[in-house]
């Protein structure tokens, strides 16, 4: 375990690496650590993942939402100003690198330091070596979920270069061993889901079924989510070292994974259309996901499938309709009923990608 965070922080550029069960236990032991006092608020972007706002939530704080910019899905600076007004009793701002994409991250922080609020960073959908540019807030978080750019087939990863902070959160980490059934259960969940993702076997299972519920019109998962659900652990709990071995063999590959990434996103983007409306990013970012903006998702989706290209939709969802906000954020509105993602990930080759634009393309 020992050798698996030192790496991370090593590949990270960070000094401090704390690993635990998921991303969002990761973000609690930040939350934690910082010693945030009841009931004070916590910005998060209204489009994201809904296990960060409970996450929140969970530790007897309070998430206030600030819009996204409609075009990188990422906190809105005017968003996030005009919500910093709304709530003084704000005492940490959460910047979301959505799908990969990086924040404006120097207008954010010149914003939250004239206020004198920290910054937190949700990384889950990117693992990048040195950083590369990013701030690093007073402390960030990875997931490292079977999907994600660094997989340990679950787990999550608290980062820091404040030593007091990742003193208080190692100490908070307990060993974990005592709840070996609910860690071997989550490990077998991973196990499949990697497994069922396999491209092989993908394509005689999960495809066939997500297209024949296409047909009927339905969609094979249900993302539907309970906001009153707890997200947490009544404990945070270390990562089990067999994660840790599955981690550290997969950052060896990791530098030409995000390079695949940036290249592949680069090509799509330059054979889709100007038509084709989609997620803005740069040349250096390393998508986790390559997502599009259509005007009729369902129809898109439909197509899309039938023609043999497995699209994902609701991964993040508009989390300030869902937490009751007292704002309505259209941006997050819009964007969370309109993302379409095509299936992205670093082992696709040029020709699928040409393929996959052809058809995007014919089919817009
Ligand atoms: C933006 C974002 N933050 C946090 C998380 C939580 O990570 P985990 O599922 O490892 O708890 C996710 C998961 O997908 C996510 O998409």
């Amino acid at each position: 375990m020992a050798e698996f965070e030192s790496a991370a922080a090593k590949y990270l550029g960070v000094r401090h690496a704390i690993a635990v069960t998921s991303g969002r236990e990761a973000l609690a032991l930040i939350l934690q650590g910082l010693r945030l006092s009841p009931g004070s608020a916590v910005v998060v972007p209204a489009f994201t993942y809904h296990a960060v706002p409970a996450a929140v939530r969970d530790l007897g704080l309070r998430p206030v939402f600030a819009d996204v910019d409609p075009r990188t899905f990422n906190l809105s600076p005017e968003s996030l100003e005009e919500c910093l007004g709304r709530h003084p009793e704000t005492r940490l701002v959460l910047v979301t690198h959505t799908f990969g994409v990086q924040a404006p991250v120097a207008v954010l922080r010149d914003l939250c330091q004239k206020k004198g609020i920290p910054i937190g960073e949700d990384r889950a959908h990117e693992f990048l070596r040195g950083n590369q540019g990013n701030l690093i807030g007073v402390a960030g978080f990875h997931s490292l979920e079977t999907s994600k750019p660094l997989s340990a087939l679950g787990g999550g990863i608290a980062v820091t270069d404040d030593p007091d902070l990742a003193d208080r959160m190692r100490r908070m980490v307990g060993a974990g061993r005592e709840r070996a059934v609910e860690a071997t259960r989550a490990l077998v969940r991973q196990v499949f889901q990697a497994l069922i993702t396999w491209p092989p076997v993908f394509a005689l299972s999960a495809y066939p079924a997500a297209r024949a519920c296409a047909l009927v019109g339905r969609d094979l998962e249900d993302r539907r989510v309970d906001p009153a659900r707890p997200v947490l652990g009544p404990t945070r709990r270390r990562l089990h070292g067999l994660h840790a071995a599955v981690g550290l063999a997969a950052l060896d590959r990791l530098d030409s994974e995000n390079e695949a990434r940036i290249h592949l996103a680069g090509l799509l983007d330059d054979l889709l259309e100007p038509r084709v409306l989609r997620q803005r990013f740069e040349r250096r970012d390393a998508l986790w996901m390559f997502t599009l903006l259509p005007g009729d998702r369902d129809r898109l989706a439909f197509h899309l499938l039938r023609a043999g290209i497995d699209v994902k939709r609701d991964l993040l969802c508009d989390c300030s309709r869902l937490f009751g906000s007292d704002l309505p954020m259209p941006n997050a509105a819009s964007v969370a009923r309109r993302a379409l993602h095509l299936p992205f990930h670093p082992w696709l080759g040029e020709a699928d990608i040409r393929r996959m634009a052809e058809a995007t393309n014919r089919l817009w």
